[in-house]
């Protein structure tokens, strides 16, 4: 028996071939491109999305038999709304999580209605890049359209939807909605109606593992595939990544240093963060996580690289930073590319760098780049750290943690160990157990996710470089409540 798991995510999507012990047999990875039609907007067309899986399953399967293939799992990208029409067409492009065009709807939500309300509706606040704020957007600047919904769903339950025709989604990634009540799993009745939506155009609920039907005829020819593939709800990309790490059960740590970084924490029972900094989700081990999101993580590494240095040789430019530099440096860097969301929940807030001299140099502002990231993933950990969670240590995932330098930073600033999964594959590894989970081939899902990891390596803080970047992170946290006004101010063109 094999699965196919599939990452959605905003710049590529990633396809992977696993076999029935959690083997990876094959990857494939077909980009798409994604779109700013405005400062601070972020869409992408969701026909990108299938013409991405028709076009790489076939080649993901080359060489392999296609008859054994199973089941099919998808990870992917959380928050963006897609919304269909009577006829199930794409009514506009799907707004994603990193969009930032909701500052108004944010604040109607949070400070009209009420951060209290919301919380007890649905265990969490209006983020911008949260769905229901997007919702209340197109209800304003779009009412045509917004007339026209006949479904809503997120970015993964659209493929899920091209392959089987059924309309469903997971806890995991419905819960990012703030649609959702997600202590007790079921649509809120009262965020539906400020919203103007009614329960028949929302998505059928599963928990992730569930499988929600087999692929249609058409989906199964354009792939290659049998007809009786079993396609199981999937998750969000975190919680599938989660999964793909061990990060199942209670009090286990999963960071994330992808496009966003993440920090995910899981536990068994329903938690809420009493200022709701951290998100309070449902995972895909049918259990809860707490998570901090931060919008531009290795997303700044590749803006400062690419669009700014022009340079591709990441593994170059990080062998100018000396050791002797770790923990000493003058530069700041603000992570804020696209606002932020966790903890600050801040959509003016823009990058800074700080600090410099004439003696500066390009590598130590690489350096304060890469600890901005590692300073702002710490702001989350601290405020689970507050609500009395522990955090021990935690594995590490996503594109940026395949650099040796920015894992030293990230274990040092936050003083943890990081153990560095063998089988770093991300959400569509998660995905691909899932679908293993679906055809029976596991009991559950702690099961499976327990089993396959393991750890490659452990980066250990050290002690006497954990006290110096303790001291550069209390002057990091200066920074931002400081710029925070003038944020506010150029936002509204006063300055
Ligand atoms: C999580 C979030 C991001 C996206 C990235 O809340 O918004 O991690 O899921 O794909």
């Amino acid at each position: 028996m094999k699965t196919i798991g599939i990452d959605l995510g905003t710049s590529a999507c990633k396809l992977l071939l696993v076999d029935e012990d959690g083997r990876v047999l094959n990857t494939v990875t077909r980009e798409y491109p994604l779109s700013f039609p405005h400062p601070g907007w972020s869409e992408q067309d969701p026909a990108h999305w299938w013409r991405a899986c028709r076009e790489g399953v076939p080649e993901l399967l080359k060489g392999f038999d296609a008859a054994q293939v199973a089941g099919i799992g998808v990870g992917g990208q959380m928050h963006g709304l897609v919304a269909l029409d009577a006829d199930d067409r794409v009514l506009r492009p799907a707004i994603l999580w990193n969009d930032g065009r909701t500052a108004a709807q944010v604040d109607y939500l949070n400070n009209t209605v009420g951060r209290d309300k919301l919380s007890a509706w649905t265990g969490n606040i209006a983020f911008a890049g949260f769905t229901a704020p997007k919702l209340l957007w197109m209800r304003q600047q779009e009412p045509d359209l917004f007339a026209r919904i006949a479904k809503i769903m997120l970015p993964k339950d659209y493929l899920v939807y091209t392959l089987t025709g059924v309309h469903a989604t997971d806890y995991s990634d419905a819960s990012g909605m703030l649609l959702l009540d997600v202590a007790h799993k079921r649509w809120s009745p009262e965020m539906l109606a400020l919203c103007g939506l009614t329960e028949a155009q929302m998505p059928r609920l599963f928990e992730s593992w569930q499988p929600v039907g087999t692929l249609t005829q058409a989906a199964a020819r354009a792939l290659g595939l049998p007809a009786g593939v079993v396609v199981c709800a999937g998750a969000g990309d975190n919680a599938a990544a989660a999964i793909g790490t061990g990060t199942v059960g209670e009090g286990r740590c999963n960071i994330s240093l992808g496009t966003s970084g993440t920090v995910f924490i899981s536990s068994e029972r329903f938690r809420v963060d009493p200022n709701n900094a951290l998100h309070a989700f449902a995972h895909a081990d049918g259990g809860y996580h707490l998570m901090g999101c931060m919008l531009s993580a290795a997303s700044c590494n590749k803006w400062w690289m690419e669009d700014i240095l022009h340079d591709s040789d990441y593994t170059a430019a990080q062998a100018e930073i000396l050791p002797e530099k770790l923990g000493r440096n003058h530069v700041f860097y603000l992570p804020y590319l696209m606002g932020e969301r966790s903890p600050i929940n801040d959509t003016n807030a823009r990058a800074v760098f700080l600090g410099m001299t004439m003696d500066t140099t390009r590598a130590d502002m690489t350096q304060a780049m890469l600890e901005g990231v590692a300073f702002a993933l710490r702001d989350s950990v601290e405020v689970a750290r507050s609500l009395g969670l522990a955090i021990p240590r935690s594995t590490l995932c996503g594109g940026g943690s395949r650099s040796p330098l920015w894992q030293t930073i990230l274990a040092n600033v936050l003083g943890i160990p990081l153990d560095l999964p063998a089988t770093e594959q991300g959400p569509g590894y998660g995905a691909a157990l899932l679908a293993l989970v679906a055809c029976g081939r596991y009991e559950n899902v702690a099961q499976v996710s327990r089993s396959m990891l393991q750890v490659k390596r452990t980066v250990e803080p050290d002690p006497a470089l954990t006290g110096l970047y303790n001291e550069r992170y209390a002057e990091f946290r200066q920074i931002y409540p400081a710029c925070k006004p003038v944020f506010a101010a150029l936002a509204k063109g006063a300055v």
